[in-house]
C-alpha cells in the first residue's frame, strides 16, 4: 500500500512518485488549492491537491480530520518562501495524483495538535487510541521500546536468560495488598497475582539458571500516586554466586550504557554510595535528590538549656529529632511564602515551621536576627546554630522538631520543594546507591517488626547474632538505586539457608505453620542445594518516566489506570454475569 513513511520525505526524493498512508492531521483550503497534512508514525508531510484534477479534488474537499487516506503523488520542492523549517519534511510537499479514502472518522473529541495538550486526562484516557496518535505520546512509547531493547541487548550479552514466571500464583509479600483471582476448578480458592516474581526468580537460581531477567508485569493493590500504578512493569533480575559489590557494579554499568546509548548522557562512574543512616541524617529520606544542595543539620544537642517545649521535648526524646535546614539567600522569603511552606510541612505531620532570618548577624549579632523563636533561645544555642549551619547574612534557617520520622519526612520534602522553587538544582542526573538498610522497621500501631525490603533479604553476615537480641539495629544486604530523588530500583542478597529464613519468619511473627503454608515450597527448596544469590528489580515505568522527562507514570504507559485503579477506556473493573459467578461457586454479598 505504501512506498514511504510520511516523515521520510526529503529533497533527495524530488520528482519521485510515492505512495503514502496515514491520517489527516489538518486540512486547509487556500485559494482553490487544498492542503492536507498527512500524518503517520514517522511524522507529517504536506500533500497538495489542485483543481486541475477535478475528481480527486472533489474527494479531497470531503475529507476531514483523522480520515484515513492512501495517497499517491509526486514529491516536489515547496515554492520559495513557503518552506517550513520547523517540520523535518518542510522543504518538500507531495502533489496529489490519486486519493483513496480508506476510512472516514467522526470529529475527534479533542485536537491532536498543540491545542490538544490541554485536554483533560479523563477524556484522553477514555479515547486513549486517539491520544496515542499525538506525536508526543508516540515519541514516549518509541523511547520506551528503545529502552527495553537496549536493556535486553545488554543482559543478553552478559549471559542472562529471559525466563517467564507465572501470573496466576500464590501471594508474594512486597508490602501491598494482593489482587485475587477465584478458581473455578477449586471452588472457594484463589490465585494471587504476583506483586513481583521474587520467589520464582529465587527458585530459578536454585534451578541452576545462574542469571535470569524478565520484563515482568507486577500487580499491587495499593494507594496510587503520580509514580505508582496498580499494574506496572519491572526489569527483574537475579544472579547466583555474586556479592552486592559485584552485582551493583554490573547493574550500574547497565544503567550507564542505557543512558549513553539512548540519551547520550554520561552518568558518573562509579555511582556514589551512601548508607541509609547517612541519607536519613543528611536528607531526611532514603531516596534523596542529590541535585538539591541543601542538608538537614542536627541541633538537638544545642537545646539543653532551651525552655521552648517544642524544641526541648524532641531534643530529650530518643525517638525525637531537632534539625535545621539552611536556605541560602532565604531571608528574602516573604511572610506569605513562609506561611505557605509551613502549610506544606503540615501535610507531613509537622506542627509548625520555626525559622530564623539572618539579616545582619555579622555586624549586629543577635540583634541582626529575626525569628518568632529567638526569645526562647539563649546566646549559646543561637551561636551554636549559626556556627553549625554556616548561616550567612541573607540566609534563612528553618527548623523541625518532632518524632524523627515526622522531622525527616517534613524537612526532607521541604528540602526538595525549596530546591525546585528557588532554582537550586545542580546537575541533570544524580544517581545514588543507598546501602546498609535496616533489616526491620517497627509498625507504629502494633509495635510489630516488619521487613523493610522483603522477608527474603539476607542480614549482614556479622549481624546474625544480633538478629534475635536487637532486631532494630540489624542491617541487611539490601540496596536501592535512586535517581534524582526517585527510587528506580531495589534489591538484595537473599537468604540461602533454611534455618535463617525460618528465624526471620519467626521474628516477623509468622508462625511455623503459617510459614509452611505460605512459603513451604521455598523453605523446602532451600534444603536441596541453594546457591548464594541476589538480585534487583527496576521500576521500568519510572525509568522511562525520568528518561522522557514525563511528570506522570501514566504518560509512559499505553493503557494506564486512573488514581482509582480503573480503566476509563474499557470500564474495568466491572460487574460480571450471574452465570460466571455461578461457575465459580461465588455469590456477591457486599458488606456495608
Ligand atoms: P520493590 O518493591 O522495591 O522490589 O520494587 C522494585 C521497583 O519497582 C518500582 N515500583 C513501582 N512502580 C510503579 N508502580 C508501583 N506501584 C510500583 N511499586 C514498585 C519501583 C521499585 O524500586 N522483588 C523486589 C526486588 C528484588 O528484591 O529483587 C521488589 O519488587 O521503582
Ligand atoms: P508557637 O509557640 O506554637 O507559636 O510556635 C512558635 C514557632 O515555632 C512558630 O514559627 C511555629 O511555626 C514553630 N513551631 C511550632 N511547632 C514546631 C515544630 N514541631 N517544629 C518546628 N517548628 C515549630
Amino acid at each position: 500500500m505504501r512506498s514511504h513513511y510520511c516523515g521520510e520525505l526529503e529533497s533527495g526524493l524530488i520528482d519521485r512518485e510515492v505512495s503514502l498512508c496515514g491520517w489527516v492531521h489538518r486540512r486547509r483550503d487556500h485559494g482553490g488549492v487544498i492542503f492536507i497534512d498527512l500524518r503517520d508514525r514517522s511524522g507529517l508531510v504536506q500533500v497538495v491537491f489542485d483543481p486541475d484534477r477535478a475528481e480527486i479534488f472533489a474527494l479531497a474537499e470531503q475529507v476531514r480530520s483523522e480520515y484515513v487516506l492512501a495517497v499517491t503523488g509526486r514529491v516536489r520542492s515547496r515554492p520559495e518562501g513557503t518552506e517550513n523549517p520547523d517540520l523535518p519534511t518542510g522543504e518538500v510537499e507531495v502533489l496529489g495524483l490519486s486519493l483513496q479514502v480508506l476510512n472516514a472518522a467522526e470529529t475527534p473529541p479533542f485536537q491532536l495538535d498543540e491545542h490538544g495538550a490541554d485536554t483533560s486526562e479523563e477524556v484522553r484516557l477514555r479515547y486513549r487510541y486517539i491520544d496515542l496518535r499525538r506525536p508526543e505520546m508516540q515519541d514516549r512509547l518509541r523511547l520506551r521500546s528503545r529502552i527495553t531493547q537496549t536493556l535486553r541487548n545488554f543482559l543478553d550479552a552478559e549471559g542472562f536468560l529471559d525466563i517467564e514466571t507465572p501470573i496466576l500464583t500464590k501471594s508474594t509479600p512486597e508490602g501491598a495488598r494482593d489482587y485475587l483471582v477465584p478458581s473455578r476448578v477449586h471452588p472457594g480458592e484463589f490465585y494471587a497475582l504476583p506483586q513481583s516474581p521474587q520467589l520464582f526468580k529465587q527458585l530459578l537460581m536454585m534451578s541452576g539458571m545462574d542469571r535470569y531477567y524478565q520484563i515482568a508485569r507486577c500487580f499491587r493493590d495499593e494507594d496510587l500516586r503520580a509514580d505508582r500504578q496498580p499494574e506496572f512493569t519491572q526489569l527483574d533480575i537475579e544472579m547466583s554466586f555474586m556479592d552486592e559489590d559485584q552485582l551493583t557494579v554490573l547493574m550500574e554499568q547497565m544503567v550507564r550504557e542505557l543512558f549513553k546509548s539512548v540519551l547520550e548522557v554520561d552518568l558518573p562512574d562509579p555511582f556514589p554510595r551512601m548508607t541509609y543512616a547517612e541519607a536519613m541524617r543528611r536528607y531526611g529520606s532514603d531516596r534523596p535528590d542529590l541535585r538539591v544542595p541543601l542538608e538537614l543539620i542536627d541541633v538537638a544537642d544545642l537545646m539543653g538549656e532551651v525552655e521552648f517545649k517544642v524544641f526541648a521535648g524532641p531534643a530529650a526524646d530518643p525517638e525525637g529529632r531537632v534539625a535545621a535546614l539552611r536556605l541560602p539567600k532565604g531571608s528574602e522569603l516573604t511572610r506569605k511564602e513562609i506561611d505557605e511552606y509551613t502549610k506544606f510541612v503540615g501535610i507531613y505531620g509537622a506542627k509548625g515551621l520555626a525559622y530564623i532570618k539572618v539579616n545582619d548577624w555579622n555586624a549586629q549579632g543577635r540583634e541582626g536576627l529575626q525569628s518568632p523563636i529567638l526569645k526562647f533561645l539563649p546566646d549559646s544555642a543561637v551561636e551554636g546554630i549559626m556556627a553549625r549551619t554556616g548561616a550567612e547574612d541573607g540566609d534563612l534557617v528553618f527548623f523541625g522538631a518532632d518524632k524523627a520520622t515526622v522531622v525527616n519526612e517534613a524537612l526532607g520534602a521541604l528540602r526538595v520543594k525549596l530546591g525546585h522553587d528557588r532554582g537550586l538544582l545542580e546537575g541533570d542526573w544524580q544517581p545514588l546507591w543507598v546501602v546498609d538498610f535496616p533489616m526491620f522497621e517497627k509498625e507504629p500501631h502494633t509495635g510489630r517488626w516488619t521487613a523493610l525490603h522483603h522477608p527474603f533479604t539476607a542480614p549482614k553476615e556479622d549481624q546474625l547474632d544480633s538478629l534475635e537480641t536487637d532486631p532494630g539495629a540489624c542491617l541487611s544486604r539490601a540496596y536501592d538505586l535512586v535517581l534524582n530523588g526517585t527510587e528506580l530500583g531495589g534489591g538484595s542478597i537473599r537468604i540461602h539457608r533454611e534455618d535463617i529464613q525460618r528465624s526471620i519468619f519467626r521474628l516477623l511473627k509468622i508462625s511455623d505453620e503459617d510459614a509452611n503454608d505460605r512459603f513451604g515450597f521455598l523453605l523446602n527448596a532451600l534444603k536441596y542445594g541453594c546457591p548464594p544469590h541476589g538480585g534487583i528489580a527496576f521500576g521500568l515505568d519510572r525509568l522511562v518516566m525520568l528518561m522522557t522527562g514525563s511528570h506522570s507514570i501514566r504518560d509512559v504507559m499505553a493503557f494506564p489506570k486512573t488514581q482509582t485503579a480503573s480503566c476509563l477506556l474499557t470500564d474495568a473493573p466491572s460487574a460480571v454475569d450471574e452465570a460466571q459467578l455461578k461457575e465459580l461457586a461465588l455469590r456477591i454479598k457486599l458488606r456495608a
